[in-house]
């Protein structure tokens, strides 16, 4: 829904403090993948700041000194955001780059290209938690009242990017194509040194064991809370306030259980049935 923070594009909201309906129509349908592309793809408060280091960290063999040197948007620009967008147009190829973009508005170009899509899904109501936790930490967003109200505000889609259910099974039509590779944030909890090696697979690099026990122990929760360069700190009025880091917060699986009622968790879990009905995979939290 538009509203005073939000325009639409396509039926989808977008804030208008980070997005202008340009940069979101140009992503659309102008921005050209490249072949050697390798671009993280998330509903957002689902692990992308945690993908981006891992990609970032397996890029460099392990080495950390551009994760702790380089701003993440940087490194790996969010190609919807005009920042971004700019970063994203001049980076030397190859280009490491993210997006939260649902799939209907993703670059048409990726259909043509060979460019390497990584998408991380998490537990929705773990989403929903964190979410809500940022929103309420963030200046220029809607305010959506209490976590009640926000999850009502969630399970329709009325927040930015649309609706999870959308997003999620959008980009699961996508999961047979060779240059698609999914992965939960549930597994790179449980085992990320597996999804390292399942990951340097998928992009056809080898590391050694001494540089894979580098990915995994500088993409530590604790790592990237420390690490100014990832932790959004030095993120441009982003904040109400700036030196508090509200991007990384508790890390954990989850976490819902802390926060939402059986009641809603019961509301939550009958959406969810009715608009996942037709898709046929299991998720850790099914
Ligand atoms: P919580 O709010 O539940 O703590 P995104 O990067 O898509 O915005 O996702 C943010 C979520 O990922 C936050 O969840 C954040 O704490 C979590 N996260 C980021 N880095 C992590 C890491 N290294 N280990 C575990 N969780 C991480």
């Amino acid at each position: 829904m538009a509203s005073a923070t939000n325009f639409t594009y396509k039926g989808i909201p977008f804030p208008r403090a980070y997005y202008t309906e340009e940069d979101i129509s140009y992503v659309d349908n102008e921005f050209q993948m490249l072949d050697d592309d390798v671009i993280a793809v998330t509903y957002p408060r689902s692990g992308t700041h945690w993908m981006l280091e891992t990609l970032a960290l397996i890029r460099r063999d392990g080495d950390p000194t551009w994760v702790l040197t380089t701003p993440l948007m940087e490194r790996s620009p969010w190609i919807e955001s005009s920042p971004g967008l700019k970063i994203a147009l001049k980076y030397p190829p190859p280009r490491l780059l993210a997006t939260h973009m649902p799939s209907q508005l993703f670059p048409k170009s990726f259909l043509q290209s060979k460019a390497k899509v990584i998408y991380v899904l998490r537990n929705p109501k773990d989403v929903a938690v964190s979410l809500y936790q940022l929103t309420k930490t963030m200046k220029a967003v809607d305010n959506h009242g209490t976590l009640e109200e926000f999850l009502e505000v969630f399970l329709k889609g009325n927040v930015a990017y649309g609706s999870w259910f959308d997003h999620v099974k959008g980009w699961m039509k996508l999961k047979d194509r060779p240059n698609f590779f999914f992965i939960t944030y549930e597994e790179l909890k449980q085992d990320l040194r597996g999804c390292v090696e399942r990951i340097c697979r998928f992009l056809g690099k080898e590391l050694t064991g001494q540089q894979i026990d580098s990915v995994v122990e500088n993409a530590s929760f604790q790592k990237m809370k420390d690490n100014k360069m990832t932790n959004g700190t030095q993120l441009p009025d982003f904040f109400k306030d700036k030196k508090e880091v509200h991007m990384l917060r508790k890390g954990i699986c989850e976490d819902w259980k802390n926060h939402i009622t059986s009641k809603e968790a019961e509301k939550f879990d009958c959406v969810y049935r009715e608009k996942m009905q037709d898709v046929n995979m299991t998720f850790p939290w099914d």
